[in-house]
């Protein structure tokens, strides 16, 4: 075939070895924490997402290169990147004989609270995944540590609850985030609808992991295992308002409302135009609202934005519920 001929395939496994292989790889974004699951739970939506289209490198081991991104603010630099450093920790783990380029295309801006790091670092690490030709024992484990590091590298705390929903959609509850890992995935309901409002405002993660207690009374404890369990209990459920019961947040929730102006006028804007429960995504700004497909959605997300009292600049999505987290959606092969 002439060079720079290529041909598209689903998958086609009889393919000569020596042709480059491009794919492209989507992750979605993610809300963290989901009222009084602080670093435990995350779940994952249809949408925005990071899209990596990825090239593998057959004579440079364990080489990572971004060579693109469309947000001039996001770093070149594959040890200052997520979607790098995942890659970069999975590479040497399995001691690959290739390596990989990137070019990062981000649905969602960075420190909105819908887990944008995560995304790049779960995009990143799929693509990795993809490239591996052997069996490699327990590959979820080695994906997910390799996001868990890569998240802890631009944050500085080692929390899974944004980048397990992303590599593997669902609603995934991740008690140890630490060596040995421990998640478990349940599956979504195909009812459920979530309102995201994001205002024009940047929170990074670290700043908002700065400022929450470092000790809590025992009551607050108490009060948070209850709730977290009714969040739960809806999940397995299916039952939406249940879980929106669930999502009361005495601990992380007040402090952070500091940092989002109109916070309380949004989350009760919401509830009265009959959203089921409603916090702040992730480290926020995003406010989100758990609803389901019978719910009037646009009025949800309508009163969302007029309360925070700058409705013009405040971005609406309505997500759907993503069951697959992060996939390879094109592979092409070049001669
Ligand atoms: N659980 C984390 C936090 C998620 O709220 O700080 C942030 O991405």
């Amino acid at each position: 075939m002439p060079q720079g001929v290529h041909i598209t395939s689903a998958i086609d496994n009889t393919i000569s070895e020596h042709t480059m292989e491009k794919i492209v790889v989507s992750a979605p974004a993610t809300l963290a924490n989901i009222g009084p699951g602080f670093d435990v739970y995350g779940l994952a939506v249809d949408s925005p997402v990071d899209i990596i289209k990825a090239k593998k490198l057959e004579d440079s081991p364990k080489k990572v290169v971004i060579s693109e991104t469309n947000l001039p603010e996001l770093p070149l630099e594959a040890n200052q990147n997520t979607a790098g450093i995942a890659a970069q920790f999975i590479l040497n783990k399995v001691d690959a004989d290739f390596g990989v380029e990137f070019k990062i295309e981000k649905g969602m801006g960075i420190g909105t609270g819908l887990g944008s790091s995560a995304a790049s670092a779960a995009a990143g690490a799929k693509a990795v995944a993809h490239f591996i030709n052997d069996d490699i024992k327990d590959l979820e484990s080695l994906l997910l540590e390799g996001c868990i590091i890569a998240e802890e590298a631009i944050d500085g705390g080692i929390h899974g609850d944004n980048v397990a929903p992303s590599l593997f959609g669902g609603f995934i509850v991740i008690p140890s985030s630490r060596s040995p890992l421990l998640f478990s995935k349940f599956l979504l309901p195909k009812s459920l609808r979530v309102i995201l409002a994001t205002p024009p405002i940047s929170i990074l993660t670290a700043d908002a992991r700065r400022i929450i207690p470092k000790e809590i009374p025992l009551q607050h404890s108490i009060h948070s295992t209850g709730y977290a369990g009714l969040v739960m209990a809806g999940i397995i459920k299916k039952d939406l308002k249940l879980m929106g019961k669930g999502i009361v947040d005495t601990i992380i929730e007040p402090v952070r409302a500091s940092l989002i102006p109109h916070f309380y006028e949004v989350k009760q804007a919401a509830l009265d135009a009959g959203a089921y429960g409603c916090s702040i995504s992730g480290a926020g700004p995003t406010v989100f609202a758990i609803a389901d497909e019978n719910c009037d959605l646009k009025n949800i997300g309508k009163a969302m934005a007029e309360a925070f009292e700058m409705h013009k600049q405040v971005t609406v999505r309505i997500g759907l519920p993503n069951n697959d987290g992060a996939k390879v959606l094109a592979r092409s092969f070049h001669f």
